[in-house]
């Protein structure tokens, strides 16, 4: 048996549970001093405060360090073509996101590059990306389609999501997004490609078993609420969880939806209406809110502390993309977190841990450090939770525990 035990924790910071915490439960962690966790065959075993377990002969002293569950980004768009830095120039000068989008750049520039690129380019540059969440203290990072928009590349990326969470140590869960935008070859026939998502793709993406998740982009130009429940209920026909991308530029209805159709999680949400934060608390819908991207399209952010007293579940993710948010640091998010959604570093530890596995549908396995979960931590250079959400620019993840295997860090090597 391969157990491993982690001996003088200065804090041991973890929400509780194995579902989505919401309201002041959000904010409600335990927090162990002088700890210590011990972990057999890639699972949490036990944990404790005081005297820690004598028989256990690989074990390691972290001198006094916080130690976290290791962090979920529930929201990237992981796999692409190219890069965007074009853009940049346009944002100074103020075109809008959209407006970039209408003439046929942003998200469609992206898409010409994805279906240009070979398999392998694009596994090993989603590779590099992981390798550098890893350093950061991720440890599970959900990711999507959406820039194929035809069969083809949307099946291209999908199998490079499988093939690298079969590959890489980071943990993938997939999400099929062909309804990011309208492609062009079908601008003057969206029904055709509404059809050709609703009667191909989306039965095709489930027989084989390429993705869990239906994500759909509802806005202004892209799509309407009433073709994003269209597309949602033909993913859950064939058995895919719907999430929605809403209230991100304009409040169409997208966040209205989520009770209507039982989604899992609503993403952006930076415009979202008080009518959309009443449909999320009653459909206990994890609202999963970028504030990178905020900070990158330089918008208004999500009104968080709002969904927080309705009662919404808030999970904080990256949304990885080459367009709104060209960095994958989860860290720049849990500060943002705090500046921005005035969160505290517990709701935002919570919102990066916890939640955002529920956004996923992993919160039974991972998310908190608890006897049976996963074995997935960051010990942090840091000595406790505020710390690293104060401290800013520096990568403060220290070692990398996944699945029990030291992954990163100065623990890394030491046990084979
Ligand atoms: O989540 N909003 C839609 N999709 C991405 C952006 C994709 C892109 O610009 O390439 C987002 O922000
Ligand atoms: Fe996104």
């Amino acid at each position: 048996m391969d157990k491993l035990l982690i001996e003088n924790i200065g804090m041991l910071a973890t929400p509780i549970g194995t579902s989505a915490r919401r309201g002041a439960e959000q904010g409600q962690i335990r927090i162990l001093r002088n700890a210590w966790l011990l972990m057999e065959d890639g699972l949490i075993a036990d944990l404790g405060t005081g005297e820690p377990p004598q028989d256990i002969t690989e074990r390691f002293d972290v001198e006094g360090s916080l130690v976290t569950p290791g962090l979920v980004d529930a929201h990237t768009h992981l796999i692409f073509g190219g890069w965007r830095q074009n853009e940049l120039g346009l944002k100074l000068h103020g075109v809008s996101y959209l407006e970039i989008l209408a003439q046929g750049g942003g998200i469609l520039s992206t898409v010409k590059a994805t279906r240009a690129a070979e398999e392998e380019e694009l596994f090993e540059k989603a590779w590099d990306a992981l390798d550098e969440m890893l350093d950061l203290g991720v440890t599970t990072v959900e990711a999507k389609s959406g820039y194929g928009l035809d069969v083809e590349t949307e099946l291209k990326q999908l199998r490079v999501i499988r093939d690298l969470n079969e590959a890489h140590p980071i943990d993938l869960a997939a999400t099929f997004l062909g309804a990011h935008a309208l492609p062009p070859e079908y601008k003057e026939n969206r029904e055709s490609y509404l059809r050709l998502l609703c009667d191909t793709v989306i039965p095709q993406v489930s027989e084989k078993k390429l993705a869990e998740f239906c994500d759909v982009f509802c806005e202004t130009g892209v799509f309407t609420a009433e073709e994003s429940k269209r597309i949602l209920e033909a993913g859950k026909r064939c058995g895919l969880i719907p999430k929605i991308h809403a209230d991100e530029i304009d409040p169409i209805g997208g966040s209205q939806l989520t009770a209507e159709v039982g989604a899992i999680s609503a993403e952006h949400l930076i415009v979202c209406p008080p009518e959309g934060i009443e449909a999320m608390a009653k459909a206990g819908t994890v609202a999963c809110c970028l504030p990178a991207t905020s900070f990158y399209l330089g918008s208004t952010y999500a009104p968080v502390r709002d969904m927080i007293q309705a009662g919404v579940p808030v999970a904080l993710a990256s949304d990885f993309n080459p367009g709104s948010c060209p960095s994958l640091n989860l860290q720049f998010v849990m500060n943002l977190g705090c500046l921005r959604y005035k969160m505290t570093p517990e709701e935002v530890l919570t919102a990066v841990t916890l939640n955002a596995a529920a956004a996923i549908n992993r919160a039974n396995t991972i998310g908190s450090l608890e006897p049976g979960k996963k074995a997935d931590l960051v010990i942090w250079d840091a000595p406790d939770l505020d710390y690293i959400c104060y401290r800013m620019g520096s990568n403060l993840a220290g070692t990398v525990i996944k699945n029990g295997k030291v992954e990163r860090g100065w623990l890394h090597g030491v046990l084979d």
